[in-house]
């Protein structure tokens, strides 16, 4: 990989995206920090990392939107002449929570478009870049480029009041494997990283739902997860070092995922 890495972090303005884009800042790589709505927070986080030394960048865009998509982009390789990792961190919860049987096709559609379409496409035009990078680059060919796409536990835990986000946040493996299967003759690994229950905005309205399941033994580990959590599990996948991993899944769940009699 290139020695200034140049990572883009979507959804970093806050919660989980926010302290990888601090992590990966902090191990060197050049960040842009994406938003959509609070460029306020956005800022902070590059001030954050500028004042550890590195260079960092907020771009405003909507996953969702194919437009916001390219512009995110070509930003990036405007600002910084490359990428080497695409962290599609950025997703919403089901919005209202609704029950399975009342649920929406409006709230469908937002939580695939954020959680599922947006990260594909994104993660297709971020491909291409490092492929034409790979192919210009024969000295660092054999390690081009880093996808990691944030799933959830809800990928395979039900929750009936969130069946949109459970179904995108499952597909997440699958587009994961497809990634790795297709992108691995160019260098580029693809990693899935699958946190629990952490402590954010998102899960701010649902503290005390968590908090007993926590200390009734939901998972081993009984405390929340950090954002940092997971932000090192991202700083591990990117570092270079698991050149011959790719298509994996890392759970930072407290060992939720281990079946329990
Ligand atoms: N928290 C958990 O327990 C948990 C567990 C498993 C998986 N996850 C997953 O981890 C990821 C981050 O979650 P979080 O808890 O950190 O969420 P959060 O605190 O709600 O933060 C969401 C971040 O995503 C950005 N964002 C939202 N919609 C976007 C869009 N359409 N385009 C670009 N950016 C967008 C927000 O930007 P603004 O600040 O501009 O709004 C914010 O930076 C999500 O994919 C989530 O599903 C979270």
């Amino acid at each position: 990989m290139a020695e200034n890495r140049v990572s883009l972090i979507t959804g970093s303005s806050r919660g989980i995206g926010r302290a990888i884009a601090i992590e990966l800042g902090a191990a060197g790589h050049d960040v842009v920090v994406n938003y959509v709505r609070n460029q306020t927070e956005a800022d902070r986080v590059v001030k954050e990392i500028q004042s550890g030394g590195g260079r960092a960048v907020a771009t405003g865009a909507n996953v969702a939107d194919q437009n916001d998509r390219r512009r995110l982009i070509d930003s990036t390789i405007e600002r910084f002449g490359r990428i080497d990792v695409l962290v599609n961190n950025a997703g919403i919860t089901s919005p209202g929570r609704q029950d399975l049987l009342e649920a929406t096709e409006e709230s469908w559609d937002q939580v695939f478009d954020t959680n599922l379409k947006g990260p594909f496409f994104l993660a297709q035009l971020a491909a291409r870049h490092m492929r034409d990078q790979t192919a210009a680059d024969t000295e660092n060919a054999a390690d081009s480029g880093v996808i990691v796409n944030v799933s959830s536990i809800s990928g395979y835990a039900v929750s009936t009041n969130r069946t949109d986000y459970c179904i995108a946040k499952a597909g997440m493996q699958m587009m994961t494997w497809q990634l790795a299967d297709r992108l691995a003759e160019y260098g580029i690994l693809v990693y899935e990283v699958c946190p629990g229950v952490i402590s954010s905005d998102m899960t701010a309205p649902v503290k005390e739902k968590y908090d007993r399941l926590i200390a009734d033994g939901m998972a081993p580990i009984r405390r929340w997860g950090a954002p940092e959590d997971v932000a090192r599990a991202v700083g591990m996948l990117t570092s270079g070092s698991l050149g011959f991993s790719t298509g994996e899944r890392i759970n930072v769940d407290g060992g939720f995922h281990i079946r329990r009699l």
